[in-house]
């Protein structure tokens, strides 16, 4: 959401323009060498095993986890962007504790300042700033529930509405579809795809399962080992793209719109336990 946009001349062609990442988290190497690049308006969806570095990745691009080495540069400027510029909503839901607020309450409390221009009283800002996020996420009608009356779904956009309280220009949603309903699910990515459409807002979601992306995204980040495959999801999700990145014999297979990813040959039985119930989840991760 952002009304203010930037003209043309200054916006940049790329949202993220990422060569050589390197991160790791108690000397343990998450991500070594993945290049990116991530045009403005994009919607990405980013998967990969659990300990992939998923949630590495988004805490990176917001600079909430330190770069070992490489270059980064978000929205057209060196380094991490603005903290205003980027919504973040993060994979562990830390409502909880403001559970008896309502959902304009909690909004506001993101709101960092001035969004309308002079003219207003700083409440007044907050008040239509709130109410549009709140708006973007088809959530207008839950502004005076309280966090913990609402269903997993109508709570799921609310926290993304409070990150769209400021002006951001790029949202990163880790695993906001988890624990929900097909229904409420379309609903999420249907907001986010017309948040990239209509506002041209470039959206990372981090996501288990690629088949409720699948008609929304305009292109797929898979990262195994460290390094990261970008690009369309007929370039990506295939046997030979995805050999290459996990290192090992990997197929997909197509019915009925779905894909399904699994090890070329069939899963092994511990492997299958793992994976079971989520066929587009491949291995290479370590469990986390
Ligand atoms: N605070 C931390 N300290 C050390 N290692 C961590 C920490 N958080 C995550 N990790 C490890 O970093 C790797 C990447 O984790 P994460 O980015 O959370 O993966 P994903 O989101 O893809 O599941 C995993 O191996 C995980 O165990
Ligand atoms: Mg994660």
């Amino acid at each position: 959401m952002n009304p203010q946009h930037p003209s043309s001349a200054q916006a940049p062609d790329w949202a993220i323009e990422a060569q050589g990442l390197r991160c790791a988290l108690n000397q343990r190497v998450v991500l070594d060498g993945l290049d990116l690049r991530i045009g403005v308006g994009q919607f990405v969806g980013v998967f990969g095993a659990n300990g992939a570095g998923k949630t590495t990745l988004l805490r990176t691009l917001l600079g909430l986890q330190p770069l070992q080495s490489g270059r980064l540069r978000l929205l057209g400027r060196d380094g991490v962007a603005l903290r205003t510029q980027v919504g973040y909503v993060s994979q562990r839901d830390p409502v909880g504790a403001d559970s008896f607020l309502r959902a304009r309450s909690y909004v506001a409390t993101a709101w960092q300042g001035e969004r309308w221009g002079l003219g207003l009283g700083q409440s007044a800002q907050r008040a239509q700033a709130v109410a549009a996020a709140l708006r973007a996420m088809d959530a207008a009608d839950l502004a005076d529930r309280s966090l913990d009356a609402l269903s997993g779904g109508q709570r799921q956009r609310v926290r993304i509405a409070q990150a769209l309280v400021n002006p951001v220009r790029m949202l990163l949603l880790d695993e906001p579809l988890s624990n929900l309903d097909p229904q409420a699910q379309q609903r999420i990515l249907h907001t986010a795809r017309r948040l990239c459409t209509e506002h041209g807002i470039t959206v990372l979601m981090t996501a288990h399962d690629i088949n409720p992306l699948l008609p929304h995204m305009d292109q797929v980040l898979y990262l195994a080992g460290g390094k990261g495959r970008l690009g369309t999801v007929d370039a990506v999700v295939n046997g030979p793209a995805l050999t290459a990145l996990y290192g090992l014999p990997m197929a997909v297979a197509r019915d009925a719109g779905y894909v399904f990813i699994h090890p070329a040959g069939g899963f092994m039985p511990e492997e299958s336990a793992h994976c079971g119930h989520d066929h587009a989840h491949a291995p290479g991760g370590d469990g986390a």
